[in-house]
């Protein structure tokens, strides 16, 4: 069995530590020690406020489920340290310095950098980008007021912008403008809504190329310990980890 470290106690991490099939987390990882001792108690774990303490289990894959800040912090040592990381805070990309140095990380240690759909769907077709460039690529995202922490009367718009400059001012927020841009081999363009109105977070992504047109609306239901964040990833991350050793690969 697959044996994971756990990097980040929160929201995600909770329903991964309390859901992973097929693999078993046997170290949890988190700055705030009453989060990472309550995941430890919930998986059978041992929780770990200290990295490098957390670093000396034994494990092979980093779940990161904690923030840009931890990525730029521990990605690189996790993947020299001969683990896979799987990374959901992926706005940490968007610089594009970081991002080339822990490839090239992964690549000496032959290692690998995962980055799960999360709360979107299409993340797989959308590497035929990279072939075939699109001409457009945008993300209009609307969210609840509460889930950026604000309150608005009336349907708004806080950003519109290159998915790079939207992540610095959101970096909770808009990580799937940065995976997006990844998948297609181009940078997201991006709208950022909140409406009173919607209980879901809404993203819609229009994709132009010499392939066609691509429209896709995703309803994200908020997590009801986080608003800032989808069900959805959490699930997304979940099945990554339940298809890791399968031999049949669905999907680009
Ligand atoms: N890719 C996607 O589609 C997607 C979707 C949702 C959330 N996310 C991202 O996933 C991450 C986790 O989301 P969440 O809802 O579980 O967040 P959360 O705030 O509920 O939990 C994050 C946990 O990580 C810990 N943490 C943060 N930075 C840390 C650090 N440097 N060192 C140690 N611990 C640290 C915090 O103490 C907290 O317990 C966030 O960055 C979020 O933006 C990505």
């Amino acid at each position: 069995m697959i044996k994971i470290g756990l990097l980040g106690c929160g929201n995600i991490g909770r329903i991964i530590a309390a859901r992973a099939e097929n693999v078993q987390v046997v170290a949890v990882f988190d700055a705030n020690p009453g989060r990472a001792e309550e995941l430890a108690a919930l998986c059978h774990a041992r929780p770990y406020t200290d990295f490098d303490a957390f670093m000396k289990e034994d494990f092979s894959i980093v779940v990161e489920a904690a923030s840009i800040d931890a990525v730029r912090r521990y990605g690189e040592a996790i993947l020299r340290s001969g683990r896979d990381i799987i990374v959901l805070s992926v706005g940490a990309f968007a610089d594009d310095e970081f991002r080339e140095r822990l490839v090239e990380a992964a690549r000496e240690v032959g290692k690998k950098i995962r980055i799960p759909s999360g709360a979107i769907i299409g993340l797989d077709n959308l590497k035929i980008g990279q072939i075939s460039p699109p001409k457009k690529l945008l993300l209009r995202t609307t969210k609840p007021p509460a889930s950026l922490g604000m309150t608005a009367e009336t349907r708004t718009e806080v950003f519109k912008g290159l998915a790079r400059d939207c992540i610095k001012l959101y970096p909770k927020n808009i990580n799937v403008a940065v995976a997006l841009g990844l998948a297609a081999g181009r940078e997201t363009h991006v709208e950022l809504w909140v409406d009173p109105a919607v209980e879901r977070i809404i993203h819609e992504i229009s994709v132009e190329g010499d392939f066609g047109e691509i429209s896709i609306q995703v309803k994200n239901v908020p997590s009801p310990d986080n608003p800032a964040t989808s069900y959805m990833a959490a699930l997304s991350v979940l099945t990554l980890l339940k298809n890791l050793e399968n031999p049949l690969v669905v999907g680009t």
